[in-house]
């Protein structure tokens, strides 16, 4: 495994021309094309580059751009491949591993989620705080590379708390701050209402099916992490319709303009100062 991230990072380096960069967003859906808005420093397929999976999934574009924001370099990866695509969990943490063997120090996630917590609406954007996983995968399981980090890692402060603040700062003129715990399921089925309601139970806020293995790996790395959830629905049972990817694809588009605003502020301050 640790070959294939080996193999990645240099063909990485060599095709940025050892470039030293800052920070990585890796875009869920809803924020696919935000590398569009930026003068691109170096841009690659993910079909390009060794090891990597294109995307399947609507909304999910399979680009890398370097992209600089403030001073400092920021990858973009614009896409990701899900567990419930059938991929190895080692394969859907790849792009995170080569972000830790690039020596990027901050990573953003983001993602489409049901929104759980009564408090939540279809558009609102959500500051991961803690996550629950459900899924019984873990993306260490198996023999520890210690020169990453630890065999047992902390997991008292995956989500970076400086950069939540820095967040909520930020967010001030855009939209109303709110931060919230993220369950994860493997889909690709949503879940039940039963499900829902366990979740809620054990606290979650919001329910989706990525972001926790990377979230895993780059905090083992010692990476800064923060992660955020665009609410393309209320979680099913809370919502009284059936859901469907169409209606996710359509609250995600409309929430675009403010989260990509946000992140383009979120990723300059970054850059100055992480
Ligand atoms: N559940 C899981 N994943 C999701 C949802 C949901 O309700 N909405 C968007 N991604």
């Amino acid at each position: 495994m640790y070959k294939k991230v080996k193999e990645t990072s240099e063909y990485l380096n060599k095709s940025f021309n050892n470039e030293s960069i800052h920070s990585a967003i890796i875009l869920g859906s809803g924020m696919g094309g935000f590398e569009d808005k930026f003068e691109k420093i170096y841009s690659l397929d993910y079909s390009d580059i060794p090891n990597f999976i294109k995307p399947s999934v609507e909304g999910h574009t399979g680009n890398l751009s370097l992209v600089k924001f403030g001073e400092r370099l920021t990858a973009i990866f614009s896409g990701r491949a899900h567990f419930y695509e059938g991929y190895d969990i080692n394969e859907i943490v790849l792009p995170t591993r080569v972000i830790a063997d690039l020596g990027i120090k901050n990573l953003i996630i983001t993602n489409a989620a049901g929104g759980v917590s009564k408090n939540y609406q279809p558009g609102d954007i959500i500051n991961i705080k803690d996550h629950i996983n459900l899924t019984g995968n873990n993306p260490l399981i198996g023999s520890n590379l210690d020169e990453l980090g630890p065999r047992f890692p902390d997991m008292s402060n995956v989500y970076n708390k400086e950069l939540r603040d820095l967040a909520k700062q930020i967010s001030k003129d855009l939209f109303e701050y709110k931060e919230g715990i993220y369950a994860w399921f493997t889909g690709p089925t949503y879940e039940t209402p039963s499900e829902v309601n366990f979740a809620k139970i054990i606290g979650a806020d919001l329910v989706g099916m990525s972001t926790v293995p990377e979230a895993i790996v780059a905090n083992h790395a010692g990476i800064k992490v923060s992660a955020f959830s665009l609410v393309t629905n209320l979680a099913a049972g809370i919502s009284k319709d059936p859901l469907s990817h169409d209606e996710v694809i359509e609250i995600a588009n409309k929430s675009k303009d403010k989260l990509q605003s946000f992140m383009e502020k979120f990723l300059i301050e970054i850059n100055l100062t992480n």
